[in-house]
């Protein structure tokens, strides 16, 4: 696809979906994977995405990429890039935004690097591929993103195969393979978790670095509220299918309206906590996307649920600070909300971190 003739408005998304449904069909039933998502990325602004496991943060991203698997199709809604709808689009058509305009690196490089081939071969594949470059120039190209990521020892790394790499190294090979033809948007899924703390820190510096130097977008997917909190500009929270507070993140963090953003707050694993100390879950299990509850899909395990939030699904609120949405009929700091947590602190059943050491 090659970019409009036109100067597009800085300000005008690069990346917009609206109301995007994805369902997939199983055994038991149509699966609401993502149920009316809205999201919107401008160019050079990262949008972190989190939620627990199952609430549709890695089948949002493969809508927008056109990566479902057989039995995902997205029902409705749209996807548009540039202004542009892909989001029907078939991957024949789908390969010429694959790695040019956008790209994507996955939790685990093991299972996206091909094993039997070294990784200097993989990046100038994919440089000859899409930019039709000849083998010695890739070669050149490749060097110098190696370097970009911070590899030490390019030329020999470039020689190696994937199983001769730490877990660090292969992911900053990833990084290098997606930042190759120079993409707009770059889809980054839980990209450090396999990986040890301070290596962890170390790809999403880098991660960071290249969105800067390059004026890309970000989609940064992760159930960590603390990972996403210094790297991008605005959280979604996904919780079954739906993003039920979305936010800039100094006042995702500032102003909390969802209680589930609240109970996720409070189990971002503490660096200075011993590691064998608990984290404070949030009790209970995330909704059942074939069968979802009738009403709030988190009332069945909110601690401020009161009869309407089980009968009517909340609508989108817009908070006071712009940019701020929500789903919920009593918000954090709302009189139902307070007079409830009086309640549950005066009869001991509010769980906060640490209490569960
Ligand atoms: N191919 C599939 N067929 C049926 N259901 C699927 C398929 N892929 C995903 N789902 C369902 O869609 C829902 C959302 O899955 P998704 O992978 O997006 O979750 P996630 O938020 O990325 O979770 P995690 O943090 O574990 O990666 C889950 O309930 C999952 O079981
Ligand atoms: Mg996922």
């Amino acid at each position: 696809m090659s970019p409009p003739d036109v100067v597009r408005s800085e300000a005008e998304p690069l990346v917009e979906t609206v109301e995007i449904k994805t369902h997939f069909k199983t055994p038991r039933g149509i699966a609401r994977a993502v149920d009316g998502v809205s999201i919107q990325i401008r160019r050079g602004q990262s949008l972190g995405v989190v939620g627990e496991s199952g609430s549709g943060k890695t089948v949002l991203s493969r809508s927008i990429m056109g990566l479902l698997p057989r039995n995902g199709v997205i029902r409705d809604g749209s996807v548009r890039y540039q202004g542009q709808e892909i989001g029907n689009r078939s991957s024949k058509e789908m390969r010429a935004i694959w790695g040019r305009e956008m790209a994507m690196i996955f939790q685990d490089p093991m299972t996206s690097l091909n094993p039997v081939m070294k990784v200097g071969k993989q990046i100038t594949e994919s440089l000859r591929l899409h930019l039709g470059m000849s083998a010695s120039e890739a070669m050149t190209i490749a060097e110098r993103l190696f370097r970009d990521v911070r590899i030490p020892e390019p030329t020999r790394r470039l020689n190696q195969y994937p199983h001769e790499l730490s877990g660090g190294m292969r992911q900053r090979v990833m990084i290098a393979i997606a930042m190759a033809c120079g993409p707009n948007m770059l889809f980054a899924d839980e990209p450090t978790t396999a990986l040890d703390v301070t290596v962890q820190a170390q790809i999403l510096e880098l991660i960071s670095e290249q969105k800067r130097d390059r004026n890309m977008s970000l989609l940064l997917v992760t159930h960590n509220l603390g990972v996403v909190a210094g790297y991008t500009d605005e959280i979604a929270v996904m919780y079954g299918g739906k993003v039920v507070e979305k936010a800039p993140t100094k006042t995702l963090f500032a102003d909390t309206k969802m209680p589930y953003t609240e109970a996720l707050l409070r189990s971002i694993p503490r660096l200075d906590q011993p590691s064998h100390s608990r984290l404070a879950t949030i009790p209970g299990r995330p909704p059942d996307i074939v069968h979802p509850p009738k009403g709030c899909r988190f009332a069945p395990r909110c601690a401020y649920v009161r009869d309407l939030c089980l009968n009517e699904e909340p609508e989108l609120q817009q908070a006071a600070t712009p940019d701020h949405t929500y789903r919920c009929f009593y918000p954090v700091g709302s009189p139902e909300y307070l007079e409830r947590k009086v309640e549950l602190t005066r009869k001991g059943e509010l769980v906060s971190t640490g209490d569960l050491n």
